[in-house]
């Protein structure tokens, strides 16, 4: 067999410059001379868009019929990674079965706001549960010898000019939010392929940014497989081929291959990049040749089964006052809004599935042989209240024992290619909601969408799920929940804040012009609302269960370690209540004093556990340098403060029920350089410098002011400058005030910094 190195030997130039495109919209190219394949690759990330007819990105064209499994909004509400993994591994064989190569997925970007567009498609608004969940997904669709595609590298975290803004994010905020779950899926999920954004990364297109591309993504981070662009990504082809963009798609009719094959041979790009991305591809492509299974196969009744039994476990339940859940046969009950019989269950665009088959809440009613009551109460075409729905969905509440609503975005509220400019749900879901309240207060309401909305009639209702968009067979999944017959088990993977003006980007969300600065820096999500000590709606990690939990024997391996080492923390989980249940067990790292800003705690590790009641069990995780550390740009590495941090687990990122100090020692020394500009507070600082400080300190003695005694001994001078202020004086100083205040010689300061830099 002829590896793809020696392959790339034998072709001409023009043929290396032909694979650096796609033939069409889904298909990579071929070259019949020396037997290379093209392979086809199809969206993802929840299911499979294969276009066998007229291609497009936008979902506008059909598709082949698939199964949706839930979005991503939420299946990573379930916690459970081995739930994401059989999505991947089902997806995977559909993509056997299909022979797609690669299904494009899953995205991982980060939900800055609550208004980006496609959030529904993305995973959190935390990086470590974003990267967790990830690599499962991805190792379950690899596992089957199909790529993934890990999009939208990276900082794309709004669809508002898409195209064209530009992401200018510090340092810090990058490292820390915006690339560890890509960062994860290199190295950990080991991902096939990458796909780069649309939009730029601090002045450069993602599609020709050296840094992202090759520096960090390959060298860095390890990745071997292909980069290929998002569809019409690529601005200058030329530059993208040297910054590290292997594959460009959907292609440009060879115009973009021709301006490379020019470059070559004009000497302006050296023939080795072009080598490099052909030999990237073709390594990728023939893994999956190696490994086809046409013959494996699709049994759509049996996906179709499965997307219902794992969106049940991705269903939040928010309230459920009086226990109002679960539902028990023989109440009266009575179902409310269009969404029970023609859901909402994925997003428009890209990922938009082609389903086979899809059951409603109604549906599973029917099939369960429920007994209810069904009113339409709204229409999802507009927002204006219709009298006489509302007048035939109080009756049909009066008429009830327990209501519940089904409420939510419509399509057009949220979608791929447009950010929303509110979180609003329609106005006449909620004129609805209050006025079936007012009717009946045993209210359950049931939410559909995929990203925050306001919910001002929240006090309303007693019982509250978010159902997200769970995909095809929802139905089932929501009345499993509905009757008891599945415990609810999610948990809020993104805050639920309570009005948009509270989110954190609020003032600079979109950008200006093509300019959008992520000013809020770190503090994202919880790590922001966490930090102001602000009421939210529903906190991060948030999530009720027909059961109740207790926590108890909180352990830690060591009561003091090294940054170089890991910590073991152990926890008893029990099932105190009378059903069975699962539990998301939550572990926060919060570090109790720091020199830069961090936020209040993070999320370093969660598992997902079923008990009986009854039952207990215990939780372990390992620790390591990246649960305590800080990306510090001095040294430009992640960093760890010696200190006491909090070790903390918590039912959500707002309440936590058990917590116990470890001290971290670090083992890194940032390097300092002093100058004379530097003040004493920071000479101080430093056990060094600072020991150089007071021997010098000591010797001057008083002409250099002790800090006790600023030199005025009167009362009157005593009033006009306080301990305090004499103190924050010093401290403050910039060495240079020596030779202003002591009588040093620029000549004794420069030996002073030689001593102190030493
Ligand atoms: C989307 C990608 C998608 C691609 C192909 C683009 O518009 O941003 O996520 O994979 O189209 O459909």
């Amino acid at each position: 067999m002829i590896s793809p190195k020696e392959l790339v030997s034998q072709m001409t130039l023009e043929e290396k410059c032909s694979l650096l495109s796609g033939a069409d919209f889904w298909h990579t190219r071929s070259v019949d001379r020396l037997g290379v394949k093209g392979v086809m690759v199809s969206d993802g990330p929840h299911g499979l868009r294969k276009q066998e007819e007229k291609g497009d990105h936008l979902g506008v064209n059909d598709s082949i019929k698939a199964v949706c499994f839930p979005a991503a909004c939420a299946s990573t509400a379930s916690f459970d990674r081995s739930l994401v993994r059989k999505i991947g591994e089902t997806i995977g064989d559909q993509c056997q079965h299909e022979q797609v190569a690669v299904n494009l997925g899953p995205a991982i970007n980060i939900k800055r706001s609550p208004l980006c567009g496609r959030n529904f498609e993305y995973m959190s608004e935390d990086p470590y549960l974003a990267g967790e969940m990830a690599v499962d997904l991805i190792q379950g669709v690899q596992s089957k010898n199909i790529g993934v595609s890990v999009k939208h590298f990276a900082a794309n975290d709004q669809e508002h000019r898409r195209m064209s803004s530009d992401s200018v994010v510090d340092e810090r905020t990058l490292r820390e939010i915006y690339l560890p779950a890509f960062e994860a899926a290199a190295k950990r999920g080991r991902a096939w392929t990458f796909m780069c954004s649309y939009n730029k990364l601090n002045g450069e297109y993602a599609s020709q940014h050296k840094w992202l591309l090759t520096d960090l993504l390959r060298g860095e981070w390890g990745f071997d497989g292909y980069v290929m662009s998002d569809w019409g990504a690529v601005s200058d082809r030329v530059k993208g081929v040297a910054a590290g963009l292997d594959l460009e798609m959907p292609g440009s009719n060879g115009v973009n291959d021709a301006l490379v094959l020019r470059a070559v041979q004009e000497g302006r790009l050296d023939e080795k990049y072009v080598d490099q991305c052909v030999e990237h591809i073709l390594t990728i492509h023939q893994r999956y040749f190696d490994n086809a299974k046409p013959d494996t196969p699709w049994d759509q009744e049996a996906d179709h089964a499965l997307a219902g039994k794992l969106a049940a476990e991705c269903m939040v339940l928010l309230k459920n006052e009086e226990n109002i859940l679960p539902l028990k046969k023989g109440e009266k009950i009575a179902v409310i809004g269009e969404f029970a019989e023609k859901p909402r269950f994925q997003g428009g665009g890209s990922s938009h599935i082609n389903c086979f088959r899809v059951t409603t809440l109604l549906d599973a009613l029917e099939a369960a042989g429920d007994a209810y009551t069904y009113a339409q109460g709204y229409s999802l075409k507009g927002e204006e209240v219709d009298e006489a729905l509302t007048a035939e969905a109080v009756a049909a509440a009066k008429a009830a024992d327990k209501v519940v609503i089904v409420a939510g975005l419509p399509d057009s509220f949220e979608s791929e290619g447009y950010d929303r400019t509110h979180m609003r749900i329609p106005a006449n879901q909620n004129a609805l909601i209050e006025a079936v309240a007012a009717a009946n207060p045993n209210l359950i309401v049931l939410l559909y969408n995929g990203s925050p909305v306001e919910m001002p009639w929240v006090t309303l209702a007693k019982g509250l799920i978010e159902g997200y968009l769970g995909g095809q067979n929802v139905g089932t999944a929501n009345r499993a929940v509905l009757f008891g017959d599945v415990n609810p088990s999610g948990r809020l993977p993104e805050t639920l804040p309570l009005r948009l003006e509270d989110t954190p980007c609020y003032l600079s969300y979109g950008g200006e012009g093509n300019t959008a600065p992520y000013t809020e820096g770190i503090f994202v999500g919880y790590r922001y609302y966490d930090r102001k000590k602000m009421d939210v709606l529903f906190p991060f990690g948030f999530g009720l269960s027909y059961t109740t939990f207790a926590y108890s024997n909180l352990k830690l391996s060591a009561e003091k370690i090294r940054d170089t080492d890991t910590l073991t923390v152990s926890v008893d989980v029990t099932n105190t209540g009378a059903v069975p249940g699962e539990e998301v067990v939550q572990l926060y790292v919060g570090d109790r004093e720091s020199t830069v800003f961090r936020p209040l705690r993070e999320l370093k590790g969660f598992d997902k556990i079923a008990l009986a009641p009854g039952q207990t069990k215990t939780v372990t995780f390992t620790l390591d340098k990246r649960s305590f550390a800080y990306w510090n740009t001095a040294i430009h590495d992640w960093h760890v403060e010696s200190g006491i941090f909090d070790i903390q687990i918590g039912t959500s990122s707002r309440d936590m029920v058990l917590s116990a100090p470890v001290e971290v020692e670090s083992t890194v020394r940032i390097p300092v350089h002093f100058d004379e500009n530097s003040i004493f507070m920071d000479i101080m600082a430093d056990p060094k410098a600072g020991a150089v400080m007071k021997a010098m300190m000591a010797k001057m003695g008083s002409a250099f002011g002790s800090g006790e005694d600023h030199g005025g001994s009167t009362e009157a001078a005593s009033e006009a400058i306080s301990d305090e202020m004499n103190t924050a004086m010093m401290n403050y100083m910039p060495l240079r005030g020596l030779i202003s205040f002591t009588g040093l010689t620029h000549e004794q300061l420069k030996g002073l910094l030689d001593q102190l830099n030493a």
